[in-house]
């Protein structure tokens, strides 16, 4: 066996070979099972990525009148995971961190032994438990899914009772697909971790839900909307840019471990923002965010030189998100409803061609110790 090399974030470290999606972070671009990001983003539903994701080609219409019906039946959480979330909610607790309970319950009566209908199924739930989650939040009764409606307006519906707007509809399936797959990001390489123990689906969700809540990955947009509103308020960008980074502080939604240029998700979510908010009363609001962007690269410019810190996925993430009525503290969970569809897809990539993903670590302890018995030490 070779010698190990020691790469403590595995930056350096390929573990999968991947159909499914590449990122290129120099060039700035994402390809999903061939497909451009920006293509793929401004034309599919989510159920047309999420087939494509599974059976490696875009559905035909027939495979989507089979593939339709199958997620409406997997919208359904049983009675038992609602008492989980109505309790959940009852004592205050995180929306990510009722999404992973939640998920985990959703293999209740399920036959987790069959990995293609468990991957429909949980990218079927997830927005399911979100919303009943929500709804228990503020004191009302869930919204039962919408068979007529598809899996992003089904989401809006659920969390309001009201059917959206075509706009709105067009906003979330733009940003859930955008977000649906993104290389072996830390959430969707937790996934492929759980799998290669041939263990279930869910297990491997509920996992990934854990990997995603973190401020390192699917946490950022909750403070780039705190930032922006901030900004709109006081009607002045360079002050706060300046104040942020005097005080060492780092301007959220700029920045990535893998893009050296603008972020290709924020070139599809700022063009699908700029649509939604023209045609809505949003009192300048969106004038803030592309202003508040344009002095933030400025100031980072001259505040790192030498990094080309640019535009990340999460900062108009925020932007669209509380456009089309996301609440801010859904921001993460709504984040998991897109890239459930990438999780699932990678692993039963990686069941296809199994190898338990183990990697080694270097000792750096204490040797040569003796045992001490308890009245000496
Ligand atoms: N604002 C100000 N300075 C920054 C920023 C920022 N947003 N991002 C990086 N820097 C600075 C760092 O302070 C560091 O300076 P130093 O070398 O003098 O210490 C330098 O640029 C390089 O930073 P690293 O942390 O090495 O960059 P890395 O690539 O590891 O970090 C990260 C990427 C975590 C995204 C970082 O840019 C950041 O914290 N951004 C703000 C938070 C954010 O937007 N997160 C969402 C990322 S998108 C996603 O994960 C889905």
């Amino acid at each position: 066996m070779s010698p190990s090399v020691f790469d403590p974030g595995l930056e350096s470290i390929t573990v999968a070979e991947t159909e499914l999606s590449d990122v290129d972070g120099e060039a700035g671009e994402i390809v999903v099972r061939g497909y451009p990001i920006e293509e793929l983003a401004a034309n599919a539903t989510y159920e047309e990525s999420v087939a494509l994701l599974l059976d490696g080609d875009l559905p035909t219409a027939d495979r989507l009148a089979t593939i339709q019906p199958t997620l409406v039946d997997y919208r359904a959480i049983d009675d038992a995971v609602r008492a989980l979330l109505d309790a959940a909610a009852g004592v205050g607790v995180a929306p990510m961190d009722a999404l992973r309970m939640g998920v985990a319950a959703a293999s209740l009566g399920t036959d987790a032994d069959d990995s293609r209908e468990a991957a429909k199924r949980v990218v079927a739930v997830v927005p399911t438990i979100v919303a009943a989650y929500w709804r228990y939040r503020q004191d009302e009764s869930p919204v039962a899914p919408d068979p007529e409606l598809s899996h992003a307006a089904n989401y809006l519906y659920m969390l309001t009772g009201e059917r959206p707007s075509d706009d709105a509809v067009r906003g979330i399936e733009t940003y859930l697909t955008t977000v649906i797959d993104h290389g072996l990001n830390a959430s969707t390489f937790t996934a492929r971790t759980v799998v290669s123990t041939e263990s279930d689906l869910v297990s491997a969700a509920t996992a990934a839900v854990g990997a995603l809540k973190g401020p390192l990955h699917g946490g950022a947009p909750g403070p780039v909307l705190d930032m922006l509103q901030s900004v709109h308020d006081s009607g002045d960008p360079e002050g706060y840019v300046r104040d942020r980074l005097d005080a060492g502080e780092r301007l959220m939604g700029f920045g990535h471990r893998v893009y050296r240029v603008r972020d290709p998700r924020a070139a599809v979510l700022s063009a699908a923002a700029r649509q939604f908010y023209a045609g809505t009363d949003d009192d300048g609001f969106y004038d803030t965010v592309e202003a508040f962007e344009s002095v933030a690269l400025d100031a980072l410019a001259d505040h790192k030189p030498d990094h080309r810190l640019a535009t990340n996925v999460e900062f108009y993430t925020a932007a669209l998100l509380h456009g089309v009525g996301i609440p801010r503290d859904l921001f993460t969970a709504t984040f998991a409803i897109g890239r459930a569809g990438g999780w699932m897809a990678h692993c039963l990539e990686q069941l296809a061609d199994n190898r338990l993903i183990r990697p080694v670590s270097t000792y750096v302890g204490e040797t040569d110790r003796t045992w001490t018995p308890v009245d000496k030490r």
